[in-house]
């Protein structure tokens, strides 16, 4: 649990599968191709890599982020929030927190890939000192669209 100042009633904690309907909903605002429960439900109780978080303000959730944690790397699967509440910072705040707990475990890179049409998203990124490592090529078959694989470094 983390409080935030300047956030106020903003709480980022750990997701559970009790919170799949509310993250379902932002998901299928937020994505081309949303992930579905099963997805998100596999992550959860059977990828010991995967750590997901959720983020609430006044008790309602509004976004969420999810990683896979390997070795001295994060690679972040997932980052949205809910298009009420876009563009206040709830963005950044996830990614700060995520280079917070990073540090705890000695966390090298956190690494991503986006769309290469998701400029709202590449310019979060950006903000918060990501760069572009490569390019994989139609790396989102359905739609032949380019993935940019973005990395920061922490050490
Ligand atoms: C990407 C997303 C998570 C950003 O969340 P957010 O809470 O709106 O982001 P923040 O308010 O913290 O914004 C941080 C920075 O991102 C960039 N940004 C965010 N929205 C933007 C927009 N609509 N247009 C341009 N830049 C944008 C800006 O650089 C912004 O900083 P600024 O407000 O100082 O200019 C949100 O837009 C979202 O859920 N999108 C759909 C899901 C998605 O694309 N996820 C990323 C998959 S890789």
């Amino acid at each position: 649990m983390m409080n935030n100042h300047g956030f106020t009633g903003v709480i980022i904690r750990p997701m559970e599968t009790d919170d799949l309907p509310k993250v379902l909903d932002i998901e299928k605002q937020s994505f081309p191709i949303p992930w579905t429960y099963d997805m998100f439900c596999d992550e959860l109780t059977r990828n010991k890599y995967a750590r997901y978080f959720i983020l609430e303000k006044d008790k309602e959730i509004i976004g969420y982020l999810g990683l896979w944690h390997k070795e001295t790397s994060f690679h972040i699967t997932n980052i949205a929030i809910t298009e009420k509440f876009r563009r206040e910072g709830y963005g950044g705040k996830l990614l700060k927190f995520v280079e917070k707990i990073g540090t705890t475990y000695k966390i090298e890179k956190i690494s991503l890939e986006v769309r290469k049409s998701n400029y709202m998203a590449q310019n979060m990124y950006k903000k918060y000192g990501y760069r572009t490592k490569r390019i994989w090529k139609n790396y989102y078959r359905e739609e032949r669209e380019d993935a940019l694989v973005m990395e920061k470094k922490l050490y």
